[in-house]
């Protein structure tokens, strides 16, 4: 993103643009920028069907199309965690995100593999980081629901 508005905005002759229009331009990035930010509702949103999903894969199997999906879904939502704490600044819980999204990824392959061995090791690896994480940065609300704890 820097280095597209950085380019727009200090290139005279870029597509010939006046100076206005590259500045309209720029400001097109941002917003399509901010669009892909998370927020905390989406953070909470990606963390229901990651929840839904390990219930899935422990009731249905690790194996096969529907743990592949399953799989696929935790690994989405843990990659648009991963955003989410980048954007904090929280580099350990961005970390461990990203493990949870490695993990979930293999589990996917597994899957599609029917390889149950796999699939059971690497359900094991995105078990273990929904459990560190909530440790350390999540807590209840008043009201019985959940937020991340940001004093870290
Ligand atoms: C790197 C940190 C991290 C990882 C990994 C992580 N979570 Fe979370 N989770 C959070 C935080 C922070 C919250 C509180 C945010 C919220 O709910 O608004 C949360 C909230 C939740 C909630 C409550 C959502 C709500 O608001 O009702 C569920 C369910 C959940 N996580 C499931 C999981 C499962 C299952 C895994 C593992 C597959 C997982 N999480 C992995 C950080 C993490």
């Amino acid at each position: 993103m820097t280095i597209g508005c950085t380019l727009v905005l200090t290139g005279d002759t870029l597509f010939g643009m006046t100076k206005r229009s590259r500045i309209l331009l720029a400001t097109g990035f941002l917003a399509a920028f901010t669009v892909f930010a998370v927020t905390e509702a989406e953070l909470a949103t990606a963390m229901k069907a990651t929840q839904k999903s390990m219930g899935a894969l422990k009731k249905g199997g690790k194996t096969g199309p529907d743990a592949e999906a399953a799989a696929t879904t935790i690994q989405k939502s843990m990659v648009a965690g991963a955003a989410f704490f980048k954007e904090h600044k929280m580099a350990e819980a961005e970390e461990w995100s990203m493990k949870a999204a490695k993990s979930a990824g293999e589990l996917a392959a597994a899957a599609k593999a029917n390889d149950e061995a796999a699939a059971t090791a690497a359900f094991g690896g995105v078990a273990s980081s929904c459990k560190t994480c909530h440790t350390a940065y999540r807590e209840q609300t008043a009201e019985g629901g959940y937020k991340v704890k940001m004093s870290h």
